[in-house]
């Protein structure tokens, strides 16, 4: 095998697949994983496919004690005609670039990955369910493995790709979710790593998560770290406001991550016709609109949560339904055309599909 050349090592005992009505998030994985190496000297090399398994690592991996990762999220549908989609794959291994560029850690090249990650969804191809709901959510992510206390860049790595069958992201499904706005802690500041998909920016949240799920909410709505005044995100999810008519999300304000999904509703809304106001929106303008009634409807979108309506805002020990909890027409129109693009089952003007061949 050549430093760059794939070689496949196909797993001999094939696991039993998970009933697709019943598939929670993340929770099941496939046969086969990818997996490739990084040093100095090398590179990024010896690209393989090989039997899903545990990993072995020296406990002083730099991953361990400093944290220095990346992480991406994609999904692959499988067509009524056995085709393999992607959607948008260059944006998310794009993304992951950037997100390596915060951390330190070397980039990797775009459009040879989406080779290797064809191949392994070629070779899990009937892991990828089909049930109303379901996908394959691919989950790309670099480890720094350099067995070193010093508080320095490792120099070696392993990139990984490993695939799960999921169902809906939350146990509500398509069914309005609700959101607790956090007053105490803050996801992210200007200069931090806000806008990198980096694990601790997800584990940093679970304290104010413990909080939400304590006031019965599903999730967290992070507001900036400076003023806490202005709405960022939700942490798994980019969040839209339809207010007085006015589509509106928050600006990539250099904390906020810059989602796919959220990206591409704004095109889409674009191509409607329904412009999109990326600026700042702050807690007092929603609570105000939700008052004077009218907020018409909130939404969040990302690769795990598609488009999850936001049915309730819980907000210093005050709730506020909004739209009555009900799933509004935008999000429903939204779901439903994104969905049906990513399917293969609706016309695709923006090109964003990618066909595995
Ligand atoms: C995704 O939507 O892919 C995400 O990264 C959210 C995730 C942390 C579950």
């Amino acid at each position: 095998m050549s430093d760059q050349n794939l070689e496949i090592m196909t797993a001999t005992h094939h696991k039993t697949k998970p009933d697709p009505e019943t598939l929670e998030f993340g929770k099941t994985f496939t046969d086969h994983m990818f997996i490739m190496d990084y040093s100095i000297d090398h590179g990024w090399h010896s690209p393989r496919i090989i039997p899903y398994q545990p990993l072995t690592l020296d406990p002083a991996a730099m991953i361990y004690h400093y944290g220095q990762t990346v992480f991406e999220g994609l999904k692959a549908y499988r067509t009524d005609d056995e085709r393999i989609l992607l959607f948008r794959p260059d944006q998310n291994f794009k993304r992951l670039n950037r997100s390596s560029d915060r951390l330190s850690i070397p980039d990797i090249d775009p459009e040879l990955v989406i080779e290797y990650l064809s191949e392994l969804l070629k070779l899990d191809k009937e892991w990828i369910p089909t049930y109303e709901g379901t996908s394959l959510y691919i989950r790309p992510f670099i480890i720094a493995t350099e067995p070193n206390l010093s508080v320095a860049p490792s120099a070696t790595y392993k990139f990984m790709i490993i695939l799960s069958p999921v169902g809906s992201y939350y146990k509500e499904g398509i069914a309005p979710v609700g959101i607790y706005v956090e007053d105490e802690y803050t996801r992210a500041a200007l200069g931090g790593t806000g806008t990198a998909k980096t694990a601790g920016n997800y584990s940093a949240a679970y304290k104010a998560q413990d909080k939400a799920t304590a006031h019965g909410q599903a999730q967290v709505l992070w507001l900036d770290s400076s003023e806490k005044k202005y709405i960022e995100e939700v942490g798994s999810m980019n969040v839209f406001f339809k207010i007085d008519g006015e589509i509106i999300t928050p600006a990539l304000s250099g904390s906020i991550l810059e989602g796919v999904t959220r990206k591409s509703i704004i095109e889409l809304l674009n191509s409607w016709d329904m412009p999109v106001s990326e600026r700042k929106l702050s807690i007092d303008e929603v609570l105000l609109a939700i008052e004077e009634n009218r907020l018409e409807e909130a939404f969040g979108t990302g690769t795990a949560a598609v488009i999850s309506p936001i049915g309730e805002l819980s907000w210093k020990g005050k709730q506020s339904l909004i739209n009555n909890r009900e799933t509004g027409p935008l999000a429903t129109k939204l779901y439903e055309t994104l969905t049906g693009i990513q399917k293969g089952k609706q016309p695709d003007p923006f090109n964003w599909t990618h066909e595995v061949k």
